[in-house]
């Protein structure tokens, strides 16, 4: 095994190529807590394209008008993607995605209906019959609006083959272009998937026509590898989320599947046209924008991923880096870690740093950013690349919030119970309180609370150090939930406190806009 391999997927075969199609902003974005506002997805789906996702998803038009305004203005920005919206068998759903398509220079609609027979019975209380009819008339409908159709039979693993069968001819029959095999709930194994690929690509008339797709979600840890084994089984599009983002357990990763296809060519000679060297910027923005954390040991993005800590092991990288790399961090996009500069570095440098960093920031932001890496730098002594990109990516999360933390003064210690005062700016008005609280945390939230009344429950409270050393600042992300609705958001600053405020006020602000925000009905889709 050698990092230096050559690909036999270099010789370029068109059969060999797989189609990369990600769903980050679709059912990424339905994983509870992980939604994102306009301008977030408008970041993420232009990182997708310039990084060489062949689809994107960008959401599900008919779930909410913010939904429909995503996919639209995802739609006439996008330049190499073809951009895709999810609807569901019904002319309602699908002619809202037609619209919100519109702009797009190459668009496509996917629209799914269960074929198992619990989703049948239980969940659309409809007869098989019926399913079957209304698979038809759905690709037909969005046929109308593009010739480019996908159709998925959701819970399709669990679906009695027969049927599948039947449906999947149908769908091909009406018109669908490719048809994606969900794997729902996560339940499969790669030999049975492979199996089931290959069955319908064996048995269905017309199947060597269409494109088989593969989705698959990480109920049991097996996504990545029942996507693989669907590749091996002749399938040519692979759905997948940014992190494994998604319901439940998640989906697919789209870093570990792209990265499984390059190190491991001579058993997977497959290929796609991802800029690998981009899957960390793209990881660390997802992750950012939703403020979910990425696992320290998560493959491929995670912080110690390449990572060596046993002496044997480090014994062993410096005689020979393949020791125990199968893969180059550089190859992922993962820089060396450097001392960026201290307090006397001037503007120049420090927007230079910015990007080589990969951030493109107007004038205005890159002063605020200055600003504060001068205030950071007066208060710890060594400042590295992850503290400049935890302090622009702080004030990037903050900058459009109608409540925003301006000072505030905790009394904590053995003697409680601990005080807080905590002024805060909202909508242009300062407003000052005091609470006391069972810890400086419970002293801070209740100041807050009492200031910005509500009913949201805190669920989780994380604190996370960027860099090493005591002075090092903290990141802290929140989970809350209210009605239902579940929000997650993050602040960073060295003061630990004064981090959990921003993040306990920026998950207020979130929580405001999703009460604002209308869903004209209750959907379901996995
Ligand atoms: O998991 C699933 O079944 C889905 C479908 C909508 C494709 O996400
Ligand atoms: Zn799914």
């Amino acid at each position: 095994m050698s990092k230096t391999t050559s690909n036999p997927a270099d010789e370029r075969d068109g059969n060999a190529r797989v189609i990369i199609f990600d769903t980050t902003l679709r059912d990424g974005e339905q994983s509870p807590g992980a939604s994102m506002t306009l301008p977030e997805k408008l970041q993420v789906a232009e990182l997708l394209d310039e990084m060489g996702v062949d689809i994107i998803e960008a959401g599900f038009p008919i779930a909410s008008n913010g939904d429909f305004e995503a996919v639209n203005e995802i739609a006439k920005v996008t330049k190499n993607a073809v951009v895709c919206g999810l609807a569901r068998a019904g002319t309602k759903d699908i002619d809202r995605a037609g619209e919100a398509l519109k702009p797009a220079k190459r668009s496509r609609i996917h629209t799914f209906l269960s074929t198992s027979p619990v989703h049948m019975k239980y969940k659309l209380q409809m007869e098989p019959e019926d399913v079957y009819e209304a698979v038809l008339s759905s690709v037909s409908h969005a046929r109308k609006y593009t010739d480019n159709v996908q159709w998925s039979p959701e819970d399709g693993t669990r679906t009695e083959h027969d049927f599948l069968c039947r449906c999947v001819e149908g769908a091909i029959r009406s018109g669908a272009g490719t048809i994606n095999i969900p794997d729902t709930v996560g339940y499969t194994v790669p030999e049975e998937y492979f199996d089931l690929i290959t069955m319908l690509k064996t048995r269905v008339p017309g199947a060597d026509e269409v494109v088989f797709s593969v989705h698959c979600h990480n109920d049991l840890g097996m996504a990545v590898a029942n996507s693989l084994a669907g590749v091996r089984a002749g399938a040519r599009q692979i759905e997948c989320t940014i992190n494994g983002l998604g319901e439940r357990a998640g989906n697919a990763a789209l870093e570990e599947a792209v990265m499984a296809i390059k190190t491991r060519s001579d058993v997977l000679p497959y290929w796609n046209d991802i800029d690998a060297t981009m899957l960390a910027r793209v990881s660390k923005l997802v992750s950012n924008v939703t403020s979910f954390p990425i696992q320290y040991n998560k493959a491929i993005v995670g912080k110690n991923a390449f990572a060596h800590e046993a002496g044997i092991h480090q014994d062993g990288m410096l005689k020979n880096t393949e020791t125990y790399e199968i893969m180059t961090p550089e190859s992922v996009g993962i820089k060396e870690t450097s001392l960026v500069m201290g307090k006397h570095s001037g503007r120049h440098a420090f927007k230079d740093k910015l990007e080589t960093l990969g951030y493109e920031l107007g004038d205005n932001a890159v002063e605020d950013a200055f600003r504060r890496f001068k205030a950071l730098a007066d208060q710890k002594k060594h400042i590295f690349d992850e503290d400049i990109e935890a302090l622009v990516d702080d004030e990037l999360a903050h900058a459009d919030e109608h409540i925003k933390v301006v000072a505030m003064t905790i009394i904590a210690g053995t003697g409680g119970p601990q005080k807080a005062t905590m002024t805060l700016d909202i909508d242009g008005q300062h407003v000052t309180k005091e609470a006391h609280g069972n810890g400086p945390v419970d002293a801070l939230f209740n100041a807050i609370a009492a200031m910005v009344p509500h009913k949201a429950r805190l669920d989780l409270y994380q604190v996370h150090a960027v860099t090493s050393g005591t002075d090092a600042q903290a990141e802290v992300s929140v989970r809350m939930s209210e009605e239902g609705k579940t929000v997650t958001a993050r602040g960073a600053d060295v003061d630990t406190m004064v981090a959990s405020a921003k993040a306990y006020v920026s998950a207020l602000n979130k929580l405001l806009v999703r009460r604002q925000k209308t869903k004209p009905e209750a959907l379901a889709a996995g």
